[in-house]
């Protein structure tokens, strides 16, 4: 293995160390941790020569400016928070890779200038909205979400300030004019590439999601006094929903909707006690498919299910939609760019869409972007036992100094 795999996968090991909980990676948005990554990676970013700073929404930032160069540059980075329980490299692998490709640019002399960006929040895990880190990036961050609280009650302003940071600057930390595109490397995080025995691939599209809130509201009440056919019982009227959107989805995704996901994956019961009928229920929807149409078309039908369970059982179904991204297109000539990387690599060209959202599908917004898959053992990922091979590391390496080196050639 060369050093440079080496140090990347050290790395994201290390990192992974830096969590809320002890023995497990959990590293929500502007948590403890996150200080602890920034000392970590901003040590590695000036090591190399770059200019680092924090920006306000909490996203580490540095330029690579090599003298003669021009300011134009390329911008690359993926986020550093995680789900709970997470593995080592979704995410964090991006950022760490980037750093190794600037590296590359540095050891060949390349006159490109490139800003490397560790996104503070892609997950959604701390406020139920994505993409916090990316948005503020591109220029589209709703400064109505700062008024959202965390689980422990912390609204998003305070948890900005808290981290010593302003959230009255954030516009400031839109990309200028400067930046021409934007790459994002990632792993695959599912099965595709393992079974079709490759390396890596470029991402051509990544797919629409939605995410909601759902409300089921009853009655609690005695568990021993009331009779079933007198409860309303929150709890049982949201199974039976999670039954019906898995069922329906399942189907549809055999048949007229490949493609097609639905996952509830967050539920809160009150009062949460074994001899108390559930009164309040609220639950999470992740929606996933590449077409907008047929993403509408079928979280109206499972809102319209929800309601029809609700008035059968008593229960008032209310619902909030946290998130509707549309999917995205890659930008084709940067994609080009990576495509012919891989082949001057000597890999086999891939392409194929992306199930996971990423960093990417805001960064589109803003400039041409283009995403490197790299395989995924297992097709394991938000989960800890998430890998990537030394080799794929090595070749996401050797594309990275192929890609810059048409780039230099082309902005010479
Ligand atoms: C991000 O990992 C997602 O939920 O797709
Ligand atoms: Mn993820
Ligand atoms: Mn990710």
């Amino acid at each position: 293995m060369s050093d440079q795999a080496r140090r990347a996968l050290e790395e994201c090991r290390t990192i992974a160390t830096m969590s809320e909980e002890p023995g497990r990676t959990t590293r929500r948005f502007l948590t403890p941790p996150v200080h602890q990554v920034h000392r970590h990676l901003r040590m590695r970013m000036e090591s190399l020569g770059m200019t680092v700073h924090v920006d306000a929404v909490g996203n580490l930032r540095g330029v690579w400016q090599p003298p003669g160069a021009s300011n134009r540059r390329l911008v690359l980075g993926s986020h550093i928070d995680t789900v709970p329980d997470a593995g080592a490299f979704d995410g964090v692998l991006g950022v760490v890779l980037a750093l190794e490709w600037v590296q590359i640019a540095k050891d060949a002399a390349l006159p490109i200038a490139i800003e490397v960006i560790a996104f503070s929040e892609e997950e959604g895990v701390r406020y139920g909205v994505p993409f916090i880190g990316s948005r503020a990036v591109a220029g589209t961050f709703d400064p109505g979400i700062l008024a959202y609280e965390d689980a422990e009650g912390v609204r998003m302003d305070e948890a900005i300030r808290g981290f010593g940071l302003d959230p009255e600057k954030i516009g400031e930390a839109k990309l200028d004019d400067d930046a021409y595109a934007f790459v994002e490397i990632h792993i695959e995080q599912g099965p595709v590439l393992e079974s079709e025995n490759l390396q890596v691939a470029v991402v051509e599209g990544i797919v629409g999601q939605a995410r909601l809130g759902f409300r089921f509201l009853g009655q609690a009440n005695h568990a021993g006094t009331t009779p079933m056919h007198m409860r309303r019982d929150a709890l049982a009227a949201a199974a039976e929903w999670i039954g019906v959107v898995e069922s329906l989805v399942r189907k549809a995704s055999q048949e007229e909707e490949p493609g097609l996901v639905a996952t509830v994956g967050k539920i809160a019961i009150l009062p949460n006690a074994g001899n108390v009928i559930p009164g309040l229920v609220d639950l999470s929807l992740d929606f996933r498919h590449m077409s907008n149409e047929t993403r509408s078309w079928w979280c109206h039908r499972l809102i319209k299910e929800a309601e029809s369970i609700g008035n059968r059982r008593g229960i008032t179904v209310e619902h909030v939609s946290k998130m509707n991204e549309p999917a995205v297109e890659m930008d084709n000539l940067v994609s080009v760019r990576l495509i012919q990387a891989i082949e001057d690599a000597g890999f086999p060209v891939k392409k194929m869409p992306s199930g996971a959202g990423h960093d990417a599908m805001i960064m589109a917004g803003r400039l041409p972007t283009a995403m490197l898959f790299l395989r995924s053992p297992g097709g394991l990922s938000h989960h800890p036992e998430e890998a990537v091979r030394e080799e794929d590391v090595e070749a996401a390496l050797l594309v990275g100094e192929k890609f810059l080196q048409r780039l230099a050639a082309e902005v010479a």
